[in-house]
């Protein structure tokens, strides 16, 4: 195990009704809220009826950011920063799935930084200061609601992202699995797929004794993929809707990979994808993890074995490590097609004719991948057999 510091500030607030926290937790931070939301679904089911009439009932002024992308683009957080900037925002609500709560995150960061706003997110800066923010939860997906995380689009330049600062943590998270009901069987999968992959970053590492954050991860693993069949089912299932709700904060706040650092390389890759084809980005990794994992078999196979034995009951006797992960790996295809995730580009339309472009944009800071160094021939042999 490497040495690390666990810090994680944000305060979760879980369960039904528990959006009446907003009313003890927002005032502490001012009056003039930015309402940051996306392209409808809290007015289609009701949610948003909720939070402003608990924001009228402890007298906030409420001003509003809708139409947050999936995919969230700086362009619109930057109508945000200019409407902080304006009207001198005390603190930021964010509802919404990780998109809304993103663009709120540079939002925050932007509001306080003379600069451009991508700067922070290349790089070029980093956020010391931010408004303060909370969010509403609606979709199981990104762990975005605990983690100090933001990935952000520039349309323009087709570029994506990842950024994030210590002051970038929302101040509180409310997930109320009911506010989880109304979201479409497409989305659901997706979520699941997001972060069983965050998982699976976390768990493709070289460190040596982690047998604890090891069986952490299977556990949440085996927790996801026994729940979402099931859910699937039975989309308004309050207990399936829970379990998949808490299991998605947890894959991504922290406490899975203390003490280690995972791969991330498949991560990078898809952003790549949806910085060129705008695509949901649970499908991409859906069709992107299992090639980046037979890619990358070889490189220590007792580690796919592992899972491959753990968490998907495969056989190991009378077979070599590199077998059975491999076993491991169409255990996971199988299941992600049980569950209907998309499997190959083709789904989304994608083809071959932008497979170079899509390489430089994901070797733009270089090689990467802490498990496996992926390099330019690695990536459009991953994207190749992805197609
Ligand atoms: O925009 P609205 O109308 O709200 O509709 C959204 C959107 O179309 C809809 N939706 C959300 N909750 C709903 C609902 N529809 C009905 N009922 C509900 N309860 O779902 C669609 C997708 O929402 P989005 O917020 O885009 O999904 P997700 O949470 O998966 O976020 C994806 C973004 O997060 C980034 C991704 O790259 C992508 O840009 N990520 C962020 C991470 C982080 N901050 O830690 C880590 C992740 O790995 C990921 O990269
Ligand atoms: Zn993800």
């Amino acid at each position: 195990m490497e040495n690390f510091t666990f810090w994680n500030p944000t305060k979760l607030i879980f369960g039904k009704g528990q959006l009446e926290a907003l009313k003890t937790e927002l005032p502490k931070y001012g009056k003039r809220v930015l309402l940051v939301y996306g392209g409808g679904s809290i007015k289609r089911n009701g949610l948003y009826e909720q939070v402003t009439n608990l924001l009228a009932e402890i007298g906030a002024e409420v001003f509003e950011l809708s139409g947050v992308e999936p995919n969230p683009r700086l362009s619109t957080a930057e109508r945000g920063i200019g409407i902080c900037k304006a009207e001198n925002i005390d603190f930021l609500l964010a509802v919404g799935g990780g998109s809304v709560i993103d663009c709120t995150k540079l939002i925050a960061a932007g509001a306080k930084y003379d600069g451009e706003a991508w700067d922070l997110v290349v790089k070029k800066a980093y956020a010391t200061e931010a408004l303060p923010f909370g969010t509403v939860l609606t979709i199981a997906a990104t762990g975005s609601e605990m983690n100090s995380g933001s990935v952000i689009t520039n349309w323009e330049t087709q570029e994506k992202h990842g950024w994030g600062s210590s002051v970038t943590f929302p101040q509180f998270s409310i997930l109320d699995p009911v506010n989880t009901f109304s979201l479409p069987k497409n989305q659901t999968i997706y979520g699941i797929v997001d972060m069983m992959s965050h998982v699976f970053e976390h768990y493709f590492h070289l460190e040596e004794n982690t047998p604890y954050q090891d069986r952490m991860c299977e556990s949440l693993l085996i927790t996801v993929m026994e729940t979402a069949p099931k859910l699937l089912n039975d989309l308004e299932n309050y207990e399936y809707r829970s379990i998949i709700l808490y299991s998605g904060t947890m894959a991504l706040n922290g406490i899975l990979n203390m003490g280690y650092a995972g791969d991330w390389a498949t991560h990078n890759l898809e952003h790549a994808v949806s910085a060129v084809y705008d695509i949901p980005h649970g499908g991409g990794l859906a069709i992107l993890f299992p090639h980046w994992m037979e890619h990358n078999l070889k490189v220590k196979p007792s580690r796919f074995k592992q899972l491959a034995v753990r968490v998907f009951n495969v056989d190991p006797q009378g077979k070599s490590d590199e077998e059975v992960g491999f076993e491991g790996i169409n255990k996971l295809r199988e299941f992600w097609n049980i569950i209907e995730a998309p499997s190959r580009l083709a789904d989304y339309d994608i083809d071959d004719s932008k497979l170079e472009l899509m390489a430089d944009k994901a070797m733009v800071n270089g090689e990467f991948g802490k498990f496996a160094k992926l390099n330019k021939q690695d990536v459009l042999d991953i994207y190749q057999a992805s197609l």
